[in-house]
């Protein structure tokens, strides 16, 4: 097959992680008789610093011109970086709001679980996570207060903000079933999470959401409250199979729910729209402090490289060799220095791609 690819290093780290993703792709079309055309467009930081903007129009539709986006990560330090002086819609995350809403990307969808490999770095006790756990936060990426109006005035000489937080029923309706249709694919489980004891946009999410749980009798359905949900994913993370929360809620339920796992340095994640078309991500973000040492874990990346060639390539074959590669390299005891324990191999960012790429 013949497919293209939209390359967004990044800032931080990213360039480095992408490359060893870059690699990987290499080595599977090699493998499979693939040909994979790259363009690569700058966001974030380091479009502001050649652009004077965190993302241009003609990265836009480079973007909507290709088949899937591999993104690395975007950002600098906040207190430092002078791209944290600039007026916020010029920011890096600027870029990132604006490429996931001008290409749709409704549906965040972010693994969580537990490597057997990698248990000590758990930071939950062992009677919690004795068996593992493996869930996946599906997030709604493109409404709510990310992108509701948001203004700052000053009233009777008095600053004040507001951001407002908005969902139709059609953009419930639609991350809900992506939820669901996931569902289907795992245990059948959704916990539906939301703040319905206080917002109507939380009122709204659960009846719609109860509304498309009546098209999916095989998956069991249960509301939580974000609070609540926040206790139990360090009381008690197995119970979760799939998530299915409104955009702010995922955002940071997913930062939780990827440092109880202890290897946030592992995860990927996909953004989607309701074609193939996608855009792919670590889960992790730019680690400013550590850019250009060779030293970033480079395996969240690369395990996006897979989801972007099962969810957006069909290539299920493909995406599992490069899962199973990973397996094989962290088995034979190599580890980058963020998941490095007693008795383990430590290798750069650059050799651990190496290693993923001659087990493939
Ligand atoms: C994420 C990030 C972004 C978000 C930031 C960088 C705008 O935290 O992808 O989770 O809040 O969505
Ligand atoms: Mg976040």
């Amino acid at each position: 097959m013949e497919k293209k690819i939209t390359v967004i290093k990044g800032d931080g780290i990213g360039p480095e992680i992408v490359d060893e993703a870059i690699k990987v792709l290499n080595v599977i079309a090699e493998k499979y008789k693939h040909t994979f055309h790259y363009s690569e467009v700058l966001m974030g930081g380091a479009s502001i610093d050649v652009h004077g903007v965190p993302l241009t129009n003609e990265a836009i539709d480079i973007a909507k011109n290709s088949d899937a986006v591999l993104l690395g990560s975007i950002g600098g330090d906040t207190t430092t970086s002078p791209w944290y002086q600039l007026d916020p819609t010029l920011r890096p995350e600027a870029g990132l709001l604006r490429i996931r809403k001008e290409l749709n990307l409704f549906a965040n969808l972010r693994p969580a679980y537990l490597y057997d490999e990698l248990k000590g770095a758990c930071p939950l006790k062992e009677e919690i996570t004795e068996g593992g756990f493996d869930m996946m936060i599906m997030r709604e990426l493109t409404g709510g207060l990310y992108f509701g109006k948001r203004e700052t005035k000053t009233v009777n000489g008095e600053l004040i903000a507001h951001d407002n937080l908005e969902y139709s029923e059609g953009e419930i309706r639609r991350i809900a079933k992506r939820g669901f249709d996931i569902a289907m694919k795992r245990r059948k489980k959704v916990t539906s999470v939301d703040k319905a004891n206080v917002l109507d946009s939380s009122r709204l999410w659960r009846k719609v959401v109860n509304d498309v749980a009546k098209d999916y009798p095989e998956v069991t359905l249960e509301h939580m409250l974000v609070d609540n949900c926040a206790m139990q994913l360090v009381r008690d993370p197995k119970q979760f199979d799939v998530i299915l929360t409104e955009n702010m809620f995922g955002d940071i339920l997913s930062d939780e729910a990827s440092m109880v796992t202890g290897s946030i340095g592992m995860l990927s994640s996909a953004s989607l729209r309701d074609d193939s078309f996608g855009m792919y991500e670590p889960s992790h973000g730019s680690a400013p402090d550590i850019a250009g040492k060779d030293i970033a874990n480079p395996i969240a990346t690369i395990l996006s490289a897979a989801m972007m060639l099962r969810y957006s390539f069909d290539m299920d074959e493909e995406a599992s060799a490069v899962e199973k590669a990973i397996e094989q390299v962290l088995e034979e005891g190599y580890r980058t220095i963020d998941i490095m324990s007693d008795g383990k191999k430590q290798v750069t960012c650059s050799k651990m791609g190496d290693l993923i790429v001659e087990k493939i």
